[in-house]
């Protein structure tokens, strides 16, 4: 393993607008064998800057506190060992060290994760009987045990496109949530039935089951397949089943909207492919989209323009830099 390495860190606070204002600055570290990335960041902060922010507790990987993006990927910092990072950082690159980006920049390597707090606030908590009559058998433990398993690193939640692109914070639960609402939900002694919230208010129809969060989770939960999966299933069978709600699917058919496995009964349904106002549809729905990621683009380089002539005045007016 190399003696040095070069850690590219971003340093920043968030503007009058709320925006992430900073610079990413080079700090070239000695390595000791055996060093996890927050490691390199303990030794930035003793030897270079000690005025660097980054948030951490347990160092094992228990806390969930560290998680930054480390060469663009989302990771825990105390367990993401430099002799990995070193592999995949090409030569003569430094590595890339950034919070997360889908959350609100409070310093440097912290960001404000407040919204986790008041969306699981606003969760039905566990509600069972006061004395249950009840065998707990080790499979109903073993199958909430992986949802247990979560230490609110939030990683999961950083990576998720509703929420990093699309910012549906108000609409959208996010991963980290779906797997409490499956813990609840799956709780042999609960007696609640948040259904109605998790379609409603969680907005579980705009997962589209990419997987991605289930990449990054550093606890191993099946998020997408053990969690949001059969709670979508769940939303189904309560809303669109046409043989176990034959009256909610009968009243879907009579006012137009049909939905569910009656679909291809009916003249409305049209093989993909076949209606030509479909792929109208289908189209301008793109052009909308490449739309409004133009319009993304122009108001990011605006931003981008207007953070620099920023910088470079703030840098004119405080003089040489000291690091
Ligand atoms: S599977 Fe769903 S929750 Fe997970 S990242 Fe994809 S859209 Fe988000
Ligand atoms: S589900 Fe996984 S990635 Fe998401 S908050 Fe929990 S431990 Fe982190
Ligand atoms: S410091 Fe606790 S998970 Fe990294």
């Amino acid at each position: 393993m190399s003696d040095k390495v070069t850690f590219r860190v971003f340093r920043g606070e968030p503007d009058a607008d709320g925006d992430p204002f900073g610079r990413m600055v080079d700090y070239e570290v000695k390595l000791d064998e055996g060093m996890v990335v927050l490691d390199v960041i303990h030794r930035i902060q003793a030897e270079e800057a000690p005025d660097l922010s980054c948030r951490w507790n347990c160092k094992a990987g228990k806390c969930g506190s560290c998680s930054a993006e480390v060469n663009g990927k989302p990771r825990l910092m105390c367990m993401t060992r430099m002799e990995d990072i070193l592999e995949e950082t090409p030569e003569n690159e430094p590595v890339l060290v950034k919070p997360m980006q889908a959350f609100p920049l409070t310093k440097d390597l912290v960001t404000d994760t407040s919204w986790a707090y008041r969306t699981d606030k606003m969760i039905e908590p566990i509600n069972g009987p006061e004395e249950p009559d009840w065998e707990f058998h080790q499979e109903e433990a073993d199958r909430l045990q992986e949802f247990r398993s979560c230490i609110e690193c939030m990683l999961c939640v950083n990576t998720c496109h509703v929420l990093r692109e699309h910012q549906m914070y108000e609409e959208f639960a996010g991963p980290r949530f779906f797997v409490r609402l499956a813990s609840l939900e799956m709780h042999p002694l609960d007696t609640e039935n948040r259904v109605p919230e998790i379609k409603d208010d969680f907005g579980i129809g705009y997962c589209n089951i990419t997987r991605c969060c289930t990449e990054v989770c550093p606890a191993g939960i099946q998020i997408t397949d053990n969690a949001i999966i059969p709670l979508k299933e769940r939303v189904v069978t309560e809303y669109y089943d046409p043989i176990l709600n034959p009256i909610k699917a009968a009243l879907n058919i009579t006012s137009g909207v049909v939905s569910g496995v009656f679909q291809p009964f009916t003249d409305k349904f049209q093989p993909p492919g076949s209606d030509p106002g479909n792929l109208k549809k289908a189209q301008s729905a793109i052009e909308l989209e490449r739309s409004r990621a133009e319009e993304a683009k122009k108001v990011d380089s605006t931003r981008t323009d207007s953070a620099r002539r920023r910088f470079r005045t703030e840098r004119k007016n405080r003089g040489p830099k000291r690091r």
